[in-house]
């Protein structure tokens, strides 16, 4: 047990699935688990273990921020020996031609972020998702008949600012808040982490998701992170 997670370490599985939202995180374990425990409720943040396809797997919610995907993500790889952790969550798209209910595989992650600065004093401004995982995510996006969008996102520390960012170095297909702490801290302790994120917002045409779609479309994104399973 941490002072973040209240579950023992047998209830907390090899691979994580972790939405942002508690929420989602219980609408996941209610629809598609099935033998379903609830496993920890520190902070509201309630963690389902059950399986999927005979699969076991824990779904957590991250929080909002690289600070909270940062205290969950460093305690399910150090103290629970969490292997796998695919975060599905929403991004804002930065391209005209990438559309709202798109799905965007992230293979890295740019940030202005001092998050690496802080947590060991090697600053980095680009991490990567895991490779292997990709490709498993890639098979089931081929199953599942999902055409991905992949490269290179941008983990900001604002989701409210004056100025959108740009990059000379990297093509930036779009923004949310959490990845490049996760790819971070899996590289750092050697697993494996990815991000399969449903554009929810276009920042260039100011196009938006209604609430209904984006659970129609969460729900892709759900599957493919069960099916990489
Ligand atoms: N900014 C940051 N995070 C997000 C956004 C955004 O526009 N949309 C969904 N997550």
């Amino acid at each position: 047990m941490t002072p973040h997670n209240s579950a023992k370490k047998e209830n907390i599985k090899k691979t994580v699935i972790m939405p942002g939202d508690p929420k989602r995180a219980k609408y996941i374990a209610d629809k598609f688990l099935e033998n379903v425990k609830l496993v920890n409720d520190v902070r509201g943040m309630n963690t389902y273990t059950g399986t999927y396809k005979g699969k076991e797997v824990t779904i957590m919610p991250s929080g909002m921020g690289m600070p909270s995907m940062g205290i969950y993500a460093y305690e399910l790889f150090n103290f629970y020996d969490v292997d796998n952790i695919i975060r599905i969550g929403t991004c804002g798209s930065l391209k005209k031609e990438i559309p709202i209910k798109k799905i965007i595989l992230a293979s890295s992650s740019y940030t202005l972020s001092n998050f690496s600065k802080e947590f060991n004093g090697k600053y980095k401004d680009i991490e990567y998702s895991s490779p292997n995982l990709n490709e498993k995510v890639k098979e089931a996006a081929k199953k599942l008949d999902i055409d991905l969008t992949i490269g290179t996102i941008n983990t900001s520390d604002l989701f409210y600012k004056e100025k959108k960012l740009s990059s000379d170095k990297y093509d930036l297909l779009a923004v949310e808040m959490e990845s490049f702490a996760l790819f971070y801290l899996a590289n750092h302790f050697g697993k494996n982490a990815t991000s399969i994120l449903t554009v929810s917002d276009n920042i260039i045409t100011n196009e938006s998701i209604s609430a209904i779609e984006r659970e129609k479309n969460l729900d892709m994104a759900i599957n493919l992170a069960l099916e990489t399973l």
